[in-house]
């Protein structure tokens, strides 16, 4: 008997993906422990989304398999599925909010949808979903056309740790936030990751952010992961993506205090 308990919360062996005639993903394999940050890098097309969705099962890949939790995603009785499904968040580029409900009521869906709780408690729940992302009980009136980005992000956070998932998986968390908001983000997350023991597997294009909370950085180039280590281990790499990616500017300046031989600029 396999011990779930001790498996990766994630296995990805040997997948493929295919949109027609484009092979986003061939054999590729990841294996994630509990308690990593991961960060997803990879240049723009590179099927980092897609394999999100495929985590969670919104697509399939053509071939291969996912395991979540030490079990294969699609195993077990529809009961068994969905109540793997409230054991992961999720936080999307697209679709955040639902813009015709308050965010007290965006938080508020998920926990209705999957569980059956009182009006007293659902409020209750709400107001402290709220507070663990530094939003006031005050704040669950208000409509997302009144929100700004940052709040935005904050709200739908908050819904996605509404069921208090081991795994919180995020799509350009930090995208279009100024540094500052991104900073406070970032801060966010590493308070959450520490204070509730989450998992998180995050894709980003912001070095700030990658330096700042992954203990390990998946590349994904080639149409596979080429590269599953920590940050040092990660810029020692003799690859083109690797070189631009952290070679820039930006990268020279965020990981300066790294790597002794780069003169700061
Ligand atoms: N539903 C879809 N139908 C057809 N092609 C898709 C679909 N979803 C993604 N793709 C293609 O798969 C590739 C990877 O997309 P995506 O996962 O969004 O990349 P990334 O998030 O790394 O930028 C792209 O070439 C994209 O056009
Ligand atoms: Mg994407």
């Amino acid at each position: 008997m396999m011990n779930a308990a001790a498996a990766p919360i994630l296995a990805l062996r040997r997948i493929v993906t295919r949109f027609g005639d484009n092979v986003v993903h061939d054999g590729l394999n990841l294996c994630v422990e509990r308690g990593e940050v991961v960060s997803l890098v990879g240049g723009s097309g590179t099927g980092k989304t897609t394999l999100l969705r495929h985590i969670i099962g919104l697509t399939r890949p053509a071939a291969g398999e996912v395991e979540l939790f030490g079990e294969p995603l699609f195993s077990g009785s529809l009961a068994a599925q969905r109540a793997r499904r409230r054991r992961f968040g999720v936080l999307f580029q697209q679709g955040a909010l639902f813009s015709a409900f308050t965010v007290g009521e965006n938080i508020a869906f998920a926990l209705r949808e999957t569980r059956r709780v009182r009006d007293t408690e659902v409020q209750d729940l709400v107001a402290l979903k709220l507070h663990m992302v530094g939003l006031t009980p005050e704040q669950a009136h208000l409509m997302p056309a009144e929100l700004s980005g940052g709040m935005i992000k904050r709200v739908a956070l908050a819904r996605a740790l509404a069921l208090e998932p081991e795994l919180l998986l995020l799509d350009e968390p930090t995208a279009g936030l100024d540094p500052a908001r991104s900073a406070e983000f970032v801060a966010l997350i590493q308070q959450l990751h520490r204070a509730l023991g989450l998992t998180v597997i995050l894709v980003t294009h912001d070095l700030d952010t990658l330096a700042a909370l992954s203990s390990k950085i998946a590349v994904l180039a080639e149409r596979k992961v080429i590269s599953y280590a920590g940050l040092q281990e990660t810029l020692q790499l003799d690859h083109p993506f690797i070189h631009h990616f952290f070679g820039g500017e930006a990268g020279r300046r965020a990981f300066a205090h790294l790597n002794p031989e780069t003169e700061p600029a």
